[in-house]
């Protein structure tokens, strides 16, 4: 394997010291790019973008060939796993996806198997190895997964939804399907993520859009507690580097101490949380990921630079901090302003590090 020639981001994972943030956006290959539009139209359907190697490795190099990002991101979805364990996974557009088939009853929950990852999702393997041989060292590569809670909502709901009323009543009525649902799913992101980390992925993040969604006592024992079961099982080093792993959980940021502990190397923060203070609550126990509101792409570019200043400033001068989004960027972003997002990270940031 080549050389890493930018290893700015495992680095600020790992609280080392960087010579400027190193940056990168969630969802940074999608729909606000034309020519993600493009290679789209051209596969047909979007599972058949992430089931052909080559599509899924254009993608993802699609956002590093206009911006200088310091990270590039796998192109797939997290619900390639619920989809490899036979619910049918299908996109209607505007309305997200969907599954044929949902889990229920504790009936369902024992008919699900455990997926091994180069096994059943040796597409995403596939990607994952040309990705890293196109990259060619520029940049690493973050493999990811969606958290065991996040996933169940999608296999109980069928699809999105606001209301989380058929898994939050399952979990309340039947708290032992739902705990053995969970655990098959931690095997499954075991094997998944190992697999990805194999395959050539540097660091991994698991995806817990979710866990916000829960009460502090219930988000410890149905979301919490199955990320930490993957954290301890995931292959730490490869290819004689620590791989790191990023733990974010969309609206935990109260429970950052929490976090802390459950064996990830950095925490990623939506917008709602203040990065200063949310420093101060983690210490030296982990790195912090994030947090501009994606909304923010929206502005004009002073704003922009303005607003990347400000987190700059919250964090302060140390190691540490990765530079991102607080959530996905927008199908409605300019990719200009995310241009000027990016390289506002690079140009403030170099004085937090002297
Ligand atoms: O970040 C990247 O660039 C890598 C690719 C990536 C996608 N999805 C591509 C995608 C990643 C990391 C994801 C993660 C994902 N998928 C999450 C967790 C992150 C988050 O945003 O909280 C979730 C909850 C999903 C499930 C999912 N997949 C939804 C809800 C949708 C529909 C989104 C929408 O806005 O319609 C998808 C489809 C999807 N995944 C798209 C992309 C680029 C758009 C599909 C298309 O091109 O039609």
């Amino acid at each position: 394997m080549s050389e890493l020639k930018n290893d700015r981001f495992l680095k600020a994972l790992l609280r080392e010291p960087v010579d400027r943030t190193p940056v990168w956006m969630m969802r940074q290959a999608g729909r606000y790019l034309p020519e993600y539009r493009e290679r789209r139209e051209q596969a047909g359907s979007f599972m058949d973008l992430c089931k052909n190697a080559e599509f899924a490795c254009d993608v993802t190099l699609q956002p590093l060939e206009r911006f200088e990002l310091d990270a590039a991101i796998l192109f797939s979805d997290i619900l390639t796993i619920p989809d490899a364990m036979g619910l049918g996974l299908y996109f209607i557009t505007g309305e997200g996806p969907k599954f044929e088939k949902t889990i229920r009853t504790a009936k369902d929950v024992d008919a699900i198997n455990v997926i091994d990852g180069e096994k059943d999702l040796g597409y995403v393997m596939n990607a994952v190895r040309t990705i890293r041989k196109e990259l060619n060292g520029r940049v690493p590569l973050i493999g990811f997964s969606g958290s065991p809670w996040t996933l169940a909502t999608y296999m109980i709901e069928g699809g999105s939804t606001r209301e989380f009323r058929h898994i939050k009543e399952f979990m309340l009525t039947q708290p032992e399907a739902m705990h053995e649902l969970l655990d098959k799913l931690a095997d499954s992101v075991i094997s998944y993520l190992n697999a990805q980390i194999l395959a050539g992925a540097q660091a991994v993040q698991i995806f817990d859009t979710w866990g916000g969604v829960l009460s502090g006592p219930l988000y410890q024992e149905f979301s919490l507690n199955y990320m930490k079961k993957i954290t301890a099982g995931l292959l730490r080093e490869n290819e004689g580097r620590r791989v790191p792993v990023i733990m974010f959980t969309k609206g935990g940021g109260q429970w950052l101490p929490d976090m802390a502990a459950a064996g990830a190397d950095c925490l990623g923060l939506d917008w709602s949380t203040d990065i200063g203070m949310a420093r101060q609550l983690v210490g030296d126990q982990v790195s912090l990921q994030g947090n501009m509101d994606p909304s923010m792409l929206f502005a004009k570019p002073d704003r922009i630079r303005q607003e990347v200043a400000y987190i700059l400033e919250r964090f302060g001068k140390g190691n540490g901090h990765v530079f991102n989004l607080g959530h996905g960027i927008s199908q409605f972003a300019d990719p200009e302003h995310a241009k000027v997002f990016v390289d506002a990270v690079h140009e403030l940031s170099e004085p937090y590090h002297k």
